[in-house]
């Protein structure tokens, strides 16, 4: 394995011209210095893991009971861990060979499974490794609940468009209620990675671009899914991923390299996994990307050094779907055996899909080519996780059928997934005031492929909830409607093929009615894993069919399904109101409808920006000035902008920009006031604004608060999101909003790489989004940095 270049004694003697004498002198002195440098250099840890010296934690008796008498094959079979036989989500293709789990549980190969649900059925899989493997380890199940298990929540995105903290963790609890109660005690979630560019489909399961509104989602969904005891039945392990930076591939493109400075990964990427660690997350998943020319599943510095040592997560490391074994694709190692030793010696305790500790470390511990006490703590980890869970006290106590039937799609549950439909809606645009509607329409014309569609409706990653369930857009809205309402249904066109035979009957359908709603956007499969899209706009010929029901020239709605910021210029010049409506979920139709109606009056707000063109991506509110900065619309002269920071074609404003989203209702902000106009010592200061709510509906406002460091020994990026606050402020009331700022909310990687912040002008921004928002100044006095 190539590691740490050494210095060779050729190189350092070819530095020398000199006698004899001074020769051997130096010789002498060369060989001391050679110690020293080989004696630093040496990878000392390949005699010793240093998280087992580091490594406070203390491990249940019946960890050290177990370690010590289990065999070199049974310790690596704890960390062995498969995909289940009910949904396949990586590219392993099943054989008869592979699928004998029961044997695998006999023997001790397997430490669990995953993507497998059912009491019944988990509870029959545990009676085997309790009953009949040698040392009667219980299994650990597995899944990715990513977004709610058979009650589906809307997609992340979607939920953290809510920027809601109490719904998101009670949406996570229900989702651990139903989950747990079929076996399922490990849940591969939050995924946290910060997504700046929409080309990358798994922006639909995060929070989106901004590492503070992205560590608060993260720190709800740990506490959703962990509560405060691990042991309860209806609590499960959160899995923190994909550690780290997996969102920052190239172009967008999943899977894809990464490459970005120490300070960008500390300041931006890694802040909502440190978060969700600090939040007590029990496991982390490492990511398929490498980083920075390393493999993030063998980084020692990533895993040990920062996540381990820095950070003191004390729990266990899972690597992604054969990212141990992915690392020879990526070549940074030879053969699957070499990579089997790198990421146990980074610290990757569970192979997830690889086979790679199984099939090589017990052999490699015996060759004395890796130190056993790697694999001892790795399974350490392990069963502390499995002990945690309160599986050693009752490996059946997640697998109860009653349990099961009574928490599956409780009305209960059903009533948090509609509340969290609606409260994920953003409303992008209402010119006219077409929204809300008036309830008196005698026809609604309701168009577009994804508008009956229940299939779709549940998202990415939602393979448990079946797809008879969810209710339809339509179904919604006819539903609310009621009898005195013709609802019509027109298709339009599909989702994958460029068929234009029903925009006949969707143009006559829209010139019967008196409002038109169009659900468009995309699929379920059009985001999430492998769903990076190089275009994103309108998939197929949607566009064409929003022109074609344009003619009919009737006040227009738009609902657009995605699972990411969507180029949408044309749509948004054409249709005078438009939600981003994600994917709902099983109450999609319902949350639809009670936005749509005004029964609730939308609060959302985007987590992410929605770029003018694909060629803005990546675009992000929090970006840096540059020495040339554009910020005009292109209505000065040509000559004024022409070697400024832009494109010649498309602004660099996007469409709509992080934190947008509209209300039925208006909220004029007062200019802010700070409570003082300079931070001196460990003084803090306070930062107010008045919000009055001026039109005619009762409302929820997020209330969002930004800063900028003027000068900074490292440049600043233009604004950072410190604060928000979500609150409903009644017609005609005021409200005052107080906010405290610190000098750690000033902070950032210096020059040095220290942290800390720098005496200086800095400016504090409130309002209703990135982009409308007041401001004032203050500064920063200290006597040294
Ligand atoms: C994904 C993970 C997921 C795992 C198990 C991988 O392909 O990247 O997010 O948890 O599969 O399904």
């Amino acid at each position: 394995m190539k590691r740490r270049q050494g210095i060779s004694p050729s190189n350092i003697n070819g530095m020398f011209r000199c006698s004899t004498v001074i020769r051997t002198i130096t010789f002498t002195i060369t060989l001391a210095v050679l110690a020293v440098v080989t004696y630093s250099c040496v990878d000392r840890s390949e005699s010793k893991p240093r998280m087992t010296e580091n490594n406070t934690r203390k491990y249940a008796p019946i960890v050290e009971e177990l370690l010590a008498k289990m065999t070199l094959e049974e310790k690596a079979g704890q960390l062995n861990f498969y995909v289940g036989d009910l949904f396949n989500t990586g590219p392993t293709v099943r054989t008869s060979e592979s699928d004998k789990f029961d044997e695998k549980i006999k023997n001790g190969t397997m430490t669990g499974l995953f993507n497998v649900h059912g009491a019944e059925y988990t509870a029959r899989l545990q009676k085997i490794a309790v009953e009949e493997s040698r040392l009667g380890i219980p299994l650990v199940f597995g899944a990715d609940v990513i977004h709610g298990f058979k009650t589906v929540f809307p997609i992340p995105l979607g939920t953290a468009a809510s920027w809601d903290m109490a719904l998101i963790e009670e949406a996570e609890r229900v989702a651990a209620r139903e989950s747990t109660a079929a076996g399922i005690t490990f849940n591969f979630a939050p995924m946290v990675d910060i997504a700046r560019d929409s080309r990358w489909g798994r922006m639909a399961e995060g929070a989106g671009e901004d590492p503070y509104l992205g560590s608060e989602v993260a720190k709800a969904r740990v506490r959703g899914f962990q509560g405060d005891d691990l042991t309860d039945e209806a609590t499960m392990a959160a899995c923190v991923k994909h550690f780290a930076a997996y969102g920052a591939a190239e172009g967008g493109r999943d899977y894809n390299t990464v490459d970005m400075s120490e300070r960008l990964l500390r300041q931006t990427y890694l802040v909502p996994y440190k978060a969700a660690v600090e939040a007590g997350a029990a496991t982390v998943m490492t990511s398929f990307n490498e980083l920075n020319g390393e493999p993030v599943t063998g980084s020692k510095w990533l895993i040990d050094d920062i996540l381990r040592n820095e950070w003191g997560f004390e729990g266990m490391v899972v690597s992604d779907w054969q990212s141990i074994t992915e690392m020879v694709a990526h070549g940074n190692v030879a053969d699957n055996a070499e990579a089997a030793a790198m990421a146990l010696k980074a610290g990757v305790d569970m192979d997830m899909m690889g086979d790679a500790y199984l099939d090589h470390i017990p052999d490699m511990v015996r060759n004395g080519k890796i130190d056993e006490a790697y694999l001892d703590q790795a399974v350490r980890n392990v069963l502390q996780l499995k002990y945690d869970l309160g599986l050693f006290d009752d490996p059946y106590k997640y697998s109860k059928e009653a349990r099961e039937k009574e928490e599956i799609r409780s009305e209960e549950h059903l009533a948090v997934a509609r509340e969290a439909a609606r409260k994920s809606i953003v409303l992008l645009k209402n010119e006219d005031k077409v929204l809300p509607l008036t309830g008196n329409e005698k026809t609604i014309a309701v168009i577009g492929p994804l508008a009956d569609n229940q299939s779709d409706m549940n998202g990415t990653w939602s393979f448990f909830g079946e797809a008879q369930h969810p209710v339809t857009f339509l179904q919604g809205i006819k539903e609310r409607a009621g009898e005195g309402t013709n609802v019509i249904f027109a298709k339009g066109c599909n989702l994958y093929d460029n068929k234009t035979d029903g925009f006949a009957e969707a143009l006559q359908a829209a010139r019967k009615a008196d409002v038109v709603i169009l659900a468009v956007g995309e699929s379920a499969v059009m985001n999430g894993e492998a769903g990076s899209r190089a275009n994103i706009g309108l998939p197929g010929i949607q566009q064409q069919l929003v022109n074609k029901v344009m003619e009919a020239g009737k006040p227009t709605v738009a609902m657009v399904m995605s699972g990411r910021g969507m180029a949408i210029s044309e749509l948004h010049e054409q249709v005078p109101a438009i939600m981003a409506v994600w994917a709902l979920g099983s109450e999609a139709g319902h949350g639809a409808a009670d936005v749509l109606f005004g029964d609730y009056n939308p609060a959302g707000k985007l987590p992410v920006t929605f770029p003018r063109h694909v060629g803005q991506a990546p675009i992000y509110y929090n970006y840096k000035h540059t020495g040339r900065p554009y910020e005009g619309d292109y209505s000065e002269p040509l000559s004024e902008r022409v070697y400024k920071s832009k494109y010649r074609d498309v602004e660099n404003s996007p469409l709509y920009a992080f934190g947008h989203g509209l209300s039925y209702t208006t909220f004029e902000y007062s200019p802010v006031t700070l409570s003082d106009d300079v931070m001196e010592g460990d003084n803090t200061l306070t930062a107010s604004v008045e919000v009055t709510n001026t039109g005619d509906h009762d409302g929820e406002e997020v209330i969002q608060l930004y800063i900028r460091d003027l000068v900074g020994s490292v440049t600043r990026p233009v604004k950072e999101l410190k604060a928000f606050r979500k609150e409903m402020i009644k017609k005609g009331e005021t409200k005052t909003f107080t906010f405290e700022i610190s000098e750690e909310d000033l902070a950032f990687y210096r020059h040095d790489m220290s942290w800390g912040a720098e005496p200086g002008e800095f400016k504090v921004f409130i309002g209703s989004a990135s982009d409308n928002v007041q401001e004032a100044s203050f500064s920063l006095k200290k006597s040294e940095i």
